[in-house]
This record gives structure tokens, C-alpha cells and sequence, in this order.
């Protein structure tokens, strides 16, 4: 009987419960009317003598350490519900984590630069809203020059003076103008042209410029950085340089990426020849380095710019331009990276 009762005792000191209810019951298990003390007590009379001073010993014990579980457990439960109303259920599981994905020209721009400043380039930036001097004239784009009807632009207001910028070779101006050579920079950011919204066109894209100006720069030199990043890019070690003409280039090259057709779903990307224009290129012509207080007889360089949804494209086999602005969380969320 005795070591019953002991029994009990080691199985309250091990109870635990963590609501109300529990509780209550675990007392009327142990305490109630008909509970288990008051049937020892009961027991009482039946017990010989001899063993009597014992058995009201252990079963005094039995009551004190019940009656004290029992306080106790309802003191416990009283502290973590006055937790639970400044924290909420410590103990609720987490709530899922939604990661968000970088966006896709985020992802292209990285990398870009990320290319470049392995090979020693910095990052470079410039202002969206432009003056004429750096966004043309000072690019070899005097006024009336034809060439400023290849990129539409847009007009801030009724001053001709200021606009937003066509392209990011104004940047190149700029950086020129407050940085002694040897330059060695990239510069990505957004540009505007009044152009009608289409499938390959939007009036708001990105692009990123390169420029390099040193001692004895050659037209070698550029084909090679042309080449590293393509490689590093695409993993494409072809690639072409056709003559083409920009205004503040001289020589001037478009470059083409050898795609190969094996990839090629749609007739329209590469027309059936496997090569693909990625970027304009060129030697800086020495009327851009004068305006920008360089010397021509002293310094030579290179310049290129690229549209990063161009390059997007061509990387993710995207038909549609328009899918970089839709903010379409079904397209967003197929691009990772860790860059
Ligand atoms: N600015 C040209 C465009 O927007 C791209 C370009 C071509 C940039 C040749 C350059 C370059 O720096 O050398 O189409």
C-alpha cells in the first residue's frame, strides 16, 4: 500500500499540463471528493496499527506535493498567457518566409558589371534627366546633325535644353569631364526614346556603357574585352565586328555573338544565320575626348553600349519586352540568382 502511495507521488512531481482544463482535472484526479487522497484517508482504519504513523506520513506527502503541482501549474499557465498577449503563441510554428526573386534586368545588370569589374572597371552613374551638351553635342551630335533623328527623344517641358536622356554614352561625357585618364568604367541605367510600345520596343529600357581611355588604346584591345565578356556572358567564344557608324565613335562596329541555330525557335532571331547583334562599339572619336578636355594626341580609348533587355532576352528566350514592366509575379518569380 505504502509503495502505491509513493507510486503516486513520483507520478505527480512528473505530471505536467499546459491548460486549464488539465489542470482541474489532474486536481480532481488527486484532490476532488472522490479523488485518490480521499480514498487512502479512507483506507485509514484498515491499515495495522504498527504501519499507521507511516502510512499517514506518506499519504500527507501525497496531498502537499498534488496541492502544490497543482498551484504551480496554474501560476505557470498564468505567466505564458500574459506572455501570449504582448507576443502572440511563443510556441505556434513559424510562419512561412516569402522570398522575393530579383527582377530580371536586376540579374542581367549585375552580371554585366560584375564581368567588367573583374577586369578592372569601375561603376559608374549619370543623371536620367539630361542637358543637350552631354546627351549630344559634346558626343560629336552638333545641332542639326542628322544623326540626332536616330534616337526620338523626349523633351522636358518647352526647354530644348533639357531632356531625357537617349542613351548611356552621356554618362561616358560626364565621367570624362571629371576624371583624368586612365578610365576604366561601366555604366548602367535607364534611358527614353518616343518610340511606339511594342514587342521589341518599349519607350523606357536600360543600357550600359562601357568606356576605356588610356595610353596607346587599340581597336585589339577592344575586340579582346569584347571577346572575354561574351565569353564570361553567354559562353560563346565567336563573335563578329561589322562597321557601322555612331557619331562619337570613329572607327564605329556592331557586334554579333555567334549563337549557333540549334537553340533557335523562332526564325526571327537570328533570320537562319546563327549571329547576334548584342552591342554598337567603337574607337572614341578624338572630337569626343576634346570636348571633354582630353588629349587626343595623348590618350586613345574605347567605347561600347548594350540594352540590357536585349541581352535579357537573348539569355532567358524572352519574345516580349513589354513582360519587364507587367510586374506579372508569374514571369518575376521564375528568375534566381544569387547575384
Ligand atoms: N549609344 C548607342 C545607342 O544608344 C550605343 C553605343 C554605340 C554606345 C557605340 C557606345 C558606342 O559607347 O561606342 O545606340
Amino acid at each position: 500500500m505504502i509503495d502505491k502511495i509513493k507510486g503516486h507521488i513520483a507520478e505527480v512531481e512528473r505530471f505536467n499540463a499546459n491548460t486549464k482544463d488539465e489542470i482541474e482535472a489532474f486536481r480532481i484526479q488527486y484532490l476532488g471528493k472522490k479523488g485518490i487522497l480521499n480514498e487512502f484517508f479512507a483506507e485509514f482504519k484498515n491499515v495495522p496499527n504498527e504501519q499507521k504513523k507511516e502510512f499517514g506520513q506518506v499519504v500527507n506527502e501525497l496531498k502537499t506535493v498534488a496541492q502544490e503541482k497543482v498551484n504551480f501549474l496554474k501560476e505557470e499557465l498564468e505567466k505564458t498567457q500574459e506572455e501570449k498577449g504582448v507576443y502572440g503563441d511563443l510556441s505556434r510554428p513559424a510562419e512561412p518566409v516569402e522570398i522575393g526573386s530579383r527582377h530580371p534586368i536586376s540579374i542581367v545588370r549585375n552580371q554585366i558589371t560584375e564581368i567588367f569589374s573583374n577586369i578592372g572597371f569601375n561603376v559608374s552613374e549619370g543623371p536620367e534627366m539630361e542637358d543637350d551638351w552631354h546627351n549630344f553635342t559634346a558626343l560629336n551630335l552638333p545641332e542639326y546633325h542628322p544623326a540626332r533623328d536616330m534616337q526620338d527623344t523626349f523633351f522636358i517641358q518647352t526647354d530644348p535644353d533639357i531632356l531625357l536622356r537617349t542613351h548611356t554614352s552621356s554618362v561616358q561625357v560626364r565621367y570624362m569631364e571629371e576624371n583624368k585618364p586612365p578610365i576604366r568604367t561601366i555604366s548602367p541605367g535607364r534611358v527614353f526614346r518616343n518610340e511606339a510600345i511594342s514587342a521589341r520596343s518599349h519607350c523606357i529600357f536600360h543600357q550600359v556603357e562601357g568606356l576605356y581611355i588610356d595610353k596607346d588604346v587599340s581597336f585589339a584591345d577592344l575586340k579582346q574585352t569584347i571577346l572575354y565578356f561574351t565569353k564570361q556572358l553567354f559562353g560563346k567564344s565567336k563573335i563578329r565586328l561589322r562597321p557601322s557608324y555612331f557619331p562619337f565613335t570613329e572607327p564605329s562596329a556592331e557586334v554579333d555573338v555567334y549563337w549557333g541555330l540549334e537553340t533557335e525557335t523562332d526564325y526571327r532571331i537570328t533570320k537562319g544565320t546563327g549571329w547576334l547583334e548584342i552591342m554598337g562599339c567603337g574607337m572614341v572619336d578624338p572630337n569626343v575626348l576634346r570636348n571633354c578636355n582630353i588629349d587626343p594626341k595623348e590618350y586613345s580609348g574605347f567605347a561600347f553600349g548594350m540594352g540590357i533587355e536585349r541581352i535579357a532576352m537573348l539569355l532567358y528566350q524572352i519574345e516580349d519586352i513589354r513582360m519587364f514592366y507587367e510586374n506579372d509575379l508569374r514571369f518575376l518569380e521564375q528568375f534566381k540568382s544569387a547575384l
